[in-house]
C-alpha cells in the first residue's frame, strides 16, 4: 500500500525541553517535522516540578556542582560531561528566559534559587512547582507560529529508517539514519517520514514499574527504536527511584510526585512511629542523594511492614506552602490532605532512566546522522543516580551541542541522496479485537519489574 512521504532537514521524535529547544535553533537553518506520541505536552518535562540546577549565585562555583554531580553518580559519570553540563547551563538559562519562560525571582529581582536532594548550595532555578509545565508553555509558544516546524500530535514512531529496512544483512558498522517510520495513532496508517538528520528525544521508560511518577507515553519505545537499528546502549540497570511519591492506593496510570524541593525548604522524613529515620544515615540527611533516600525508606517500609513513610511539612505557614509549592498543596488537598497541618504519605516510584543510547560530547549516538538528547540518551552526566534537578539540564546543554553538531549533516546531505525506503510492510500484523491480553502482559511486566 502506498502512503504519503514526508520529508524535512530535521525530524524530531518527542516534544519535552530537549525536543523543542532543539527544533526552535533546528528552524533558523531548515524544515523541523515533530512528531509526538500524544498532545504536544505530554512528556517527563510537563510534570518536572523541581526545576533546573544551575550555578548562577556568587556564593557557588562551577567546580561545587561538579562534585556534587560527580558524587551523587557514585564517582561513576564521565567527568568530562559533567564539566559540559554544568559549565553551559548559566548559558542555556538565560536563553530560556529570552524565550519567555516565566521562573520565580526574589523580592530583589534576583533568581529564586531552591535546593534538592544532593546540592551543596541553593541552585535551583524554578517556577514555583510547575517548573516543566511554564517551560513546555514557553517552548510551545515559540514554536506556535514557526512557518518552518511542523508538529504532528498523536503520531508514534515505530521504527528508524535506517540499512537495516533495505537488507537483512545488517553491517552495524555503518548504520545511517534517514528518518522514521511513523504511525498516525487515528487511523492505524505508517507513514514514512525521511530526514537529513533525526533528533530522538522520546524520554525514558518509566512505565515498565508499577509505580512511577511518569505519564503514560514514557515506555521507552524510542530506545528500543535505536536498539533494534544496531545502536549501543548502555547502564540500563540504573533506574532511579523518586524517595517521595504521594502514596494514593487508588493512583491508576501515574504516582505523583511531592518534590524534592520540599525538602529542601526543610521538610522531614518520618515513619509511622513519628522517627526521623534520615537522622543517623547520611550527613545531608533528608536530603542526601535520591538512591540514598529511596532506599533508606524502602529500608524502614519492610523493618515496620509499613506501606508508606511521612513527609512533614506542616510547620510552614499555609500562605508559604500555597505560594511555594500550589500544586502540590492543591493535589495535596484534593486527595484530603492539608500539607500545611498533617505530614503528607509518601512512597518511591520509578523516576529515571540514568543510562540509555550512548552519545558523544555532541549528543551524536553510534548511528550516523541521528541525535538523542534528554532521558533517552546517555551523555555520561548521570552516572549510577541523577543529582535532582540535572534532567532539564542535561536535555538543555546537550540538544543545544547536538544541533550545533548536526549544522554539517544539513549543509552537506542532500534530500534526494536518501535511499528509496519500502512502504510500511503490515503484513504478519492483525488488528486486535480485543486488547485484554496485552493489557496482561503489560502489568505482568510491570509486576515483574516492581
Ligand atoms: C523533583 O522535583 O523532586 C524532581 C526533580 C528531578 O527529577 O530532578
Amino acid at each position: 500500500m502506498t502512503t504519503k512521504i514526508y520529508e524535512s532537514d530535521y525530524l524530531v521524535i518527542g516534544s519535552g525541553i530537549a525536543g523543542l529547544s532543539f527544533a526552535i535553533k533546528a528552524s533558523q537553518n531548515g524544515t523541523v517535522n515533530i512528531v509526538t506520541k500524544k498532545r504536544n505536552f505530554d512528556s517527563n518535562t510537563n510534570y518536572a516540578q523541581g526545576g533546573i540546577a544551575t550555578v548562577t549565585s556568587k556564593e557557588d562555583s562551577f567546580n561545587n556542582h561538579i562534585t556534587d554531580t560527580l558524587k551523587a553518580g557514585s564517582n561513576f559519570s564521565n567527568v568530562e560531561s559533567v564539566e559540559i553540563l554544568v559549565e553551559n547551563g548559566p548559558k542555556r538559562i538565560k536563553e530560556l528566559i529570552e524565550w519567555g519562560t516565566k521562573f520565580s525571582y526574589n523580592k530583589n529581582n534576583s533568581l529564586s534559587l531552591g535546593k534538592e536532594g544532593g546540592h551543596s548550595f541553593n541552585r535551583i532555578v524554578h517556577a514555583k512547582d510547575l517548573t516543566g509545565q511554564e517551560i513546555e508553555r514557553a517552548l510551545l509558544k515559540k514554536i506556535e507560529k514557526n512557518p518552518n516546524i511542523t508538529l504532528f500530535e498523536n503520531y508514534t514512531a515505530i521504527d528508524l529508517l535506517t540499512e537495516h529496512q533495505l537488507s537483512d544483512k545488517l553491517n552495524t558498522k555503518k548504520v545511517t539514519c534517514f528518518g522514521a517510520y511513523i504511525l498516525k495513532n487515528s487511523t492505524d496508517t505508517v507513514y514514512t517520514f525521511k530526514a537529513k538528520t533525526t533528533l530522538l528525544a522520546s524520554g525514558g521508560a518509566g512505565q515498565v514499574y508499577q509505580h512511577t511518577s511518569n505519564p503514560k507515553v514514557a515506555t521507552g519505545d524510542g530506545i528500543a527504536m535505536a536498539y533494534r537499528a544496531g545502536a549501543l546502549i548502555t547502564d540500563i540497570e540504573f533506574i532511579q527511584f523518586h524517595p517521595t511519591t504521594l502514596f494514593n492506593p487508588n493512583e491508576k496510570d501515574r504516582s505523583f510526585l511531592i518534590s524534592e524541593a520540599v525538602r529542601g525548604e526543610g521538610a522531614i522524613l518520618l515513619n509511622s512511629k513519628g522517627e526521623k529515620f534520615m537522622k543517623n544515615i547520611h550527613p545531608l540527611k533528608d536530603l542526601a542523594p535520591r538512591d540514598v533516600v529511596a532506599r533508606s525508606i524502602d529500608k524502614e517500609l519492610k523493618r515496620l511492614g509499613d506501606k508508606h513513610v511521612f513527609l512533614d511539612i506542616s510547620f510552614k505557614s499555609k500562605k508559604f506552602l500555597k505560594n511555594r509549592f500550589p500544586n502540590i498543596y492543591n493535589h495535596c488537598l484534593k486527595n484530603g490532605i492539608d500539607i500545611s497541618t498533617t505530614p503528607i504519605p509518601v512512597v518511591p516510584a520509578a523516576h529515571y532512566l540514568c543510562g540509555g543510547i550512548i552519545t558523544n560530547l555532541n549528543g551524536k549516538s553510534s548511528i550516523n546522522n541521528l541525535y538523542v538528547a534528554g532521558e533517552s540518551a546517555n551523555t555520561g552526566v548521570h552516572g549510577a543516580n541523577r543529582l535532582a534537578s540535572n534532567s532539564l539540564l542535561e536535555a538543555l546543554v546537550f540538544s543545544h551541542r547536538a544541533f550545533e553538531n548536526s549544522k554539517k549533516t544539513i549543509q552537506n546531505n542532500s534530500l534526494n541522496d536518501i535511499p528509496d525506503f519500502p512502504y510500511w510492510n503490515k503484513e504478519g500484523t492483525l488488528k486486535l479485537e480485543e486488547l485484554i491480553m496485552v493489557k496482561h502482559s503489560i502489568n505482568e511486566i510491570k509486576n515483574l519489574m516492581w
